[in-house]
């Protein structure tokens, strides 16, 4: 059954999707690692595809940039097409220097000034929870490739571009414990919270708030082999 903002037919989508931001990031990974890979959605540009890794059915999605879009399409995936476990895997920018360009964070908690949750369902709650399910498998898949990853609080933030005048890493780091920062998660554990489902968000620091160092566009692409094919390890157990 199609929604407004995807045109994937019922059975169309795995169980398990990995949802990174871009969606020609979704179409790099699909016709990188999947066997088989069929487009479910061209709507909006928001690309997805199925196909198998190692033999198991699996699907990939963009979410777009933001909580207002990955709460969207997440909500679609659990709600409509019976989607029961989204891993996002994503970029985020580093508020400590114990964090370096290229590290794996795993999410334990999602931080966010967001009215996300107080809108969508009446949450007050400033932290949202990942699967600790999913998060099981997620570190497992990590130490059974050999990759590090540190798990901690991530800030979800609304705003990219900030002005001076408002709190900065002090607040975020220093009084919220938030390591680094996206812009996605939160949106997406409510909604799996609201839905009885799973989520996680594996992410790949690609700058830095604290040295201001960055990734070119191209160590961004080669980089983040490594959270790809854990969260591809990970969506297949
Ligand atoms: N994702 C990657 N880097 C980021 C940053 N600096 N702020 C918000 N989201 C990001």
């Amino acid at each position: 059954m199609a929604t407004p903002h995807n045109h994937a037919e019922n059975g169309d989508i795995a169980k398990t999707v990995l949802m990174p931001g871009d969606p020609l990031r979704a179409k790099f990974i699909a016709e990188t690692y999947l066997e088989n890979p069929v487009q479910f959605n061209t709507v909006r540009n928001m690309f997805g595809y199925t196909g198998t890794y190692k033999g198991k059915k699996l699907s990939v999605m963009g979410s777009g940039m933001g909580m207002p879009s990955i709460g969207i399409y997440s909500y679609e995936l659990y709600k409509f097409y019976n989607v029961e476990n989204i891993i996002r895997i994503g970029s985020a920018g580093a508020y400590t220097d114990q964090l370096e360009l290229f590290d794996l964070v795993l999410a334990d908690s999602a931080w966010s000034e967001s009215s996300f949750a107080k809108v969508q369902s009446g949450n007050d709650s400033d932290i949202q929870l990942p699967s600790d399910q999913l998060n099981g498998v997620i570190e497992e898949a990590g130490r059974a490739l050999n990759k590090h990853i540190t798990k901690a609080r991530i800030h979800s933030s609304d705003v990219f571009y900030h002005e001076a005048n408002v709190p900065g890493i002090e607040a975020f780091y220093g009084e919220h414990n938030c390591v680094c920062v996206e812009m996605e998660s939160f949106a997406l554990f409510q909604n799996a919270k609201v839905l009885g489902k799973h989520a996680a968000c594996l992410l790949t620091i690609s700058d830095s708030l604290v040295t201001q160092a960055a990734t070119t566009a191209e160590e961004r692409q080669n980089s983040f082999h490594s959270m790809m094919e854990v969260a591809l390890e990970a969506a297949i157990q």
